[in-house]
């Protein structure tokens, strides 16, 4: 088992989640971890770092395709042509890109990972945010609202799967009835799956392998950003079975991809040829630990709840019945801890605690949360 319990200091870093809190404040917020990379991928660094030559690496990058290919058939049991895959310079760029293809509005789930809600204001094409089903603290996609919410100039529909901020992993049923949605008013699907190896429970299926539908109308984008954790080595890569729109994606990128950078494809290769699986194993058991300490302290909280973390290592509190004008600047100013402002993902009310820590580094932030909650519920 490896041990995930020693992060070496992150101030001085160029880490904006430690540089952005101030003095005594722990942050909880940015989605990096605040664990060492694997070991395999430390020493593919150190090496390539010890030559000290940095040209121009090969675009194409075949090898590497082969080899995301073949973890694709490993993990999801689905058959990947390494030709369906064209790199990014990140996810992000990959989704506005995806979403300016088809042109017209396009429409997804709210809450939503906010960089997603600013799609609009980057394609400079409008979009529609339709709430998600909450039932007790689970949440769903809620096609029924969407069909009221679709109009003939919606041409594209983004998923987010796993879902970020809520924690879902969606089954191969709902996935269908999304397909089912996008067939019937012609929609491009363009789905996030940054967080595909973060599920915690329950099993992964790519939006390309839904059906033969989804095969031929979607953009699938992911990178090892979150599992690797390596967002500060930003790359990423979309598979796009359907030629001419993979043809249309890749015209889409002509002139970014001279930032190919000849230090994320050493750490790449160590995530994709099966060097980190265990350590991947056993980082997924540390986060499965740490989300059922956040489940047990939110059972414990009056006030504030939580939907059941089927992926990632963001909880997603809920804390409009503790009646606070915002719950994110009460937790940073009373307890001294920094956590994600639900309002960017579309709910005031809520906030969400990154768990991607050591385990004493969770339970400080817990008990410091509980100290300032029951200085506020006791009227101090
Ligand atoms: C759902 C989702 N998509 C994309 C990103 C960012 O991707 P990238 O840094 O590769 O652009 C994140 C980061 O938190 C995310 O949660």
């Amino acid at each position: 088992m490896h041990d995930f319990e020693k992060c070496p200091d992150r101030t001085h870093t160029d880490s904006i989640k430690w540089s952005a809190a101030p003095e005594g404040v722990l942050p909880m917020w940015v989605a990096d971890m605040d664990i060492p990379v694997a070991e395999p991928v430390q020493e593919a660094l150190r090496e390539r770092v010890a030559h000290p030559c940095f040209g121009y690496p090969d675009f194409e990058q075949k090898e590497l395709k082969n080899l995301v290919a073949a973890h694709y058939h490993k993990l999801y049991d689905t058959e990947v042509d390494p030709d369906w895959i064209v790199w990014v310079p990140s996810v992000m760029p990959g989704v506005t890109l995806a979403v300016r293809l088809a042109q017209g509005s396009f429409t997804y789930f709210v809450p939503m990972y906010n960089h997603i809600r600013e799609v609009t204001k980057e394609a400079g094409l409008p979009m529609t945010e339709v709430p998600m089903k909450k039932t007790g603290t689970r949440f769903t996609m809620d096609f029924t609202a969407m069909e009221e919410a679709v109009t003939p100039e919606t041409k594209t529909f983004i998923l987010c799967n796993p879902h970020n901020p809520v924690g879902r992993c969606y089954s191969k049923k709902e996935l269908l009835e999304a397909a089912a949605f996008c067939e019937k008013h012609d929609l491009l699907l363009v789905s996030d799956e940054i967080h595909c190896e973060l599920v915690l429970e329950g099993r992964h299926t790519p939006a390309f392998a839904v059906n033969e539908w989804t095969k031929m109308h979607s953009i699938t984008l992911g990178s090892q950003g979150k599992i690797g954790n390596i967002p500060g080595l930003p790359f990423g890569f979309a598979i796009i079975p359907n030629a001419e729109l993979r043809a249309q994606f890749a015209k889409g990128l002509l002139g970014t991809m001279a930032c190919f950078d000849v230090l994320t494809l050493a750490a790449y290769r160590k995530l994709y040829d099966g060097s980190c699986d265990a350590w991947k194993e056993d980082l997924r058991e540390h986060l499965r630990r740490n989300r059922d300490i956040v489940e047990k302290w939110v059972q414990d909280t009056e006030g504030i709840t939580m939907p059941h973390n089927e992926a990632t290592y963001l909880a997603f509190l809920d804390c409009r019945a503790l009646v606070l004008q915002s719950p994110a600047k009460f937790f940073l100013k009373e307890a001294k801890v920094m956590l994600s402002d639900g309002e960017i993902y579309g709910d005031p009310q809520s906030v969400r605690l990154n768990y991607g820590c050591p385990e004493s580094q969770l339970r400080e932030a817990l008990n410091r949360m509980d100290e300032a909650l029951k200085k506020y519920k006791s009227g101090c």
